[in-house]
């Protein structure tokens, strides 16, 4: 790949996955699109690429790129705090700005891979899989399921593009720290008991989730470029892991005894379990998780211990 738009870059997934690339592909060009309403400059220090610093739901990507040409479009900027309830805003700047990248990118055939959700499942209990009707639960879930439904209909207009959605469960690792309290549980887990506080979760803490470390996240990501066809793929560890057992993990890592506070859950809407069939990743590129929840928590944690602060950069 010699060129290659990676939007979102200044977020989470999206600066591990531009690092990635920038040291996989050292001589190709790469451009990130971020308007930093939730990303943050110290995620990319290392970064030596090209910043646009623009809305993508209202950028002209023709005219911005007029004399290049893409050989990979990786979209992930999106509002990501699932708790903005603004209608609008949600559906437009998610859905607009996806519009607008696969409307720049079909006449060269530009590979799209962009990111998905396990939000789209909904408050289902069971196993997830790509086949199942989505069942949106809030506004950016249901945003998200318009992607879907946009890439298919782009795709099916043009048979020899690829166009590759990844449903991302619930990703941890570095470069999480400005997501706050959007940021995994096991960062949040971790803030607080690094500090010696009592870990807070909602009363039980059975609730469980499929927690897959960010370097999965960006391996699954950049083979996507290599799909056989276009199409939707899960991308977790393949395993639900409960509050209570990150808790307990943590202890371990932390090497410390801390009771947990259970609170009441304040929210109507929320996943009491997500959980990944992969299946399909499997399958089609062959990718099968490093990480178990397990062994990922035990890695981050002495990634971040070994860090000066929060923002861990390797
Ligand atoms: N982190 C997860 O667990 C998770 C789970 C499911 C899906 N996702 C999806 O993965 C992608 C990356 O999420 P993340 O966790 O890195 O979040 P993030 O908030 O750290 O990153 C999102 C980035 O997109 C940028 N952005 C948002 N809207 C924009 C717009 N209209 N124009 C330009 N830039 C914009 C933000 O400034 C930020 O840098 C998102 O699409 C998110 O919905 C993440």
């Amino acid at each position: 790949m010699k060129n290659i738009l990676v939007t979102g870059g200044a977020g989470f997934i999206g600066s591990n996955l531009v690092l990635a690339l920038q040291e996989r592909y050292p001589d190709a060009w790469i451009v990130v699109v971020d308007d930093f309403r939730s990303g943050d400059f110290r995620n990319l220090q290392s970064y030596r690429g090209d910043i646009v610093a623009a809305d993508v739901s209202r950028l002209d990507f023709g005219r911005q790129f007029s004399r290049m040409t893409f050989d990979a479009i990786f979209h992930q900027a999106s509002i990501t705090d699932t708790t903005v309830h603004d209608q609008r805003l949600q559906v437009h700047d998610n859905v607009e700005g996806f519009r607008r990248i696969l409307e720049f990118a079909a006449p060269n055939l530009t590979p799209v891979v962009y990111a998905s959700s396990a939000a789209t499942y909904g408050t289902r209990r069971t196993v997830m899989r790509e086949d199942m009707a989505p069942e949106p639960a809030n506004v950016y879930a249901f945003s998200k399921v318009q992607l879907d439904h946009l890439a298919r209909a782009f795709s099916k207009q043009y048979l020899a593009w690829r166009i590759v959605g990844l449903r991302y469960f619930n990703v941890y690792g570095p470069h999480e720290a400005h997501k706050n309290a959007a940021s995994s549980m096991i960062f949040q887990l971790y803030s607080q008991m690094v500090c010696g506080k009592r870990p807070r979760v909602f009363a039980g803490g059975e609730q469980k989730r499929d927690f897959v470390s960010v370097t999965d996240v960006v391996d699954l990501t950049i083979r996507a470029v290599e799909a056989p066809a276009s199409g939707v793929y899960n991308c977790g560890s393949g395993v639900a892991y409960s509050f209570n057992q990150v808790i307990a993990s943590l202890n371990e890592c932390l090497g410390t005894n801390l009771e947990t506070d259970y609170f009441e859950n304040p929210y109507r809407f929320y996943q009491p379990h997500t959980e990944a069939d992969m299946s399909r990743a499997k399958r089609d590129f062959g990718f099968v998780p490093q990480y178990h929840p397990k062994a990922g928590i035990a890695h981050y944690v002495e990634t971040l211990k070994s860090a000066d602060s929060a923002w861990v950069t390797d």
